[in-house]
């Protein structure tokens, strides 16, 4: 079997050694990985990864690699992903593609797959890429299984999404030495993360760094209840507050809501740190390579299974495939009890 593999959407720690998993259990079990560049937009322009000869010794390598041709792409080796667990970022690249988003360009695609004989996709990624996986399966027989590559941890069928470990990581370690600072100057810090429309990383970071208010999207962010809570902890003579603002929150981003804070009474002041895309760089924490690891190896196992048209996750520690469309059709809610603990430890 071919298996043609690419990243798409926002890169996450753990995609590559989630590749790495994906060519070392397929081609180990005799089969071909082709990596497809830059995603969807990669797969539109035949854009194809090519191992470089220090990482592609066939010396070294116990399979051979046919020489490419116009329709035969080149081939991933057992060493061409030698020691990429370890890496933050995508060495496939990573894109969102307006092209694919057309039916011409999801007909193209079609037609790329088709000449370059790929037999299955495994694509890594967000929402977008399980829709675009939707799309794809309109109009191609091969077999599709997506896989849960996203820092915003939003995706159905899937306990932990591949990256979501090392964002929060990202945002707990700055969150640490940002209540240093605010505790020297008895300030009130906004953090605003990531997420698009999820809360997910806002409550993992506030439970994980101690931080006394949370504003995330699936809940009204309410000020002047906030300020009245803010009042209390200065007359409990906290001197310092974090808040941690998830970037999708409905009453805005860090900055409008400190600004809503001042004019609302606040009783500190504040300073506003967005974290951006910094929170999607990084080496992979070990439960992100781990959680990597095993999906990549559980897509090939499913794709040798004859399985097609899902997502593989691990939800309650065990393997799940959930058809793509349920993947993204609704929210998928925040856990309530984590909301309700930050509360409580905020005194
Ligand atoms: O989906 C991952 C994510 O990092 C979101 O958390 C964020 O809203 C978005 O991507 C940012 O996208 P871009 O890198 O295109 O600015």
């Amino acid at each position: 079997m071919r298996i043609g593999v690419f990243c798409s959407g926002g890169d996450a720690p753990g995609m590559n050694a989630c590749v790495r998993a994906i060519v070392r259990e397929a081609v180990g079990r005799g089969h071909e990985v082709v990596g497809i560049l830059r995603g969807y937009h990669g797969l539109l322009n035949r854009q194809f990864y090519v191992a470089s000869l220090s990482h592609d010794s066939s010396v070294i390598d116990t399979l051979p690699t046919p020489t490419p041709s116009a329709d035969t792409p080149p081939l991933m080796s057992l060493r061409s992903v030698s020691d990429w667990s370890r890496h933050g970022g995508a060495f496939l690249r990573s894109s969102r593609s307006e092209e694919f988003r057309t039916e011409t360009g999801v007909l193209k695609a079609v037609g790329v797959l088709r000449q370059c004989q790929i037999d299955a996709l495994i694509p890594i990624g967000g929402d977008g890429t399980m829709r675009g996986c939707v799309e794809l399966q309109r109009h191609w027989n091969g077999q599709i299984l997506g896989l849960p590559g996203t820092i915003d941890n939003d995706l159905h069928g899937s306990d932990f999404t591949i990256g979501f470990s090392t964002a929060v990581r990202t945002a707990v370690e700055a969150m640490d030495k940002l209540r240093d600072t605010a505790e020297s100057h008895e300030r009130l810090f906004l953090i605003e993360v990531m997420g698009r429309h999820s809360g997910y990383i806002a409550v993992y970071a506030a439970l994980a760094g101690a931080a006394e208010v949370v504003c995330v999207p699936e809940t009204d962010t309410r000020i002047p209840e906030i300020v009245e809570q803010l009042r209390l902890l200065r007359e409990r003579k906290k001197a310092s507050v974090l808040m941690v603002v998830a970037e999708g929150d409905e009453a805005g981003d860090a900055a409008a809501i400190a600004r809503q804070l001042e004019q609302a009474g606040c009783p500190y002041a504040a300073r506003v740190v967005v974290l951006g895309h910094i929170q999607r760089g990084g080496t992979p924490t070990p439960e992100d390579r781990v959680l990597a690891s095993e999906l990549g190896s559980w897509a090939v196992d499913a794709l040798l299974e004859g399985h097609s048209g899902a997502l593989v996750g691990k939800v309650g520690g065990v393997r799940q495939l959930t058809p793509f469309s349920e993947t993204f059709q609704s929210h998928r809610p925040l856990p309530p009890d984590l909301r309700q603990l930050i509360e409580t430890l905020a005194q």
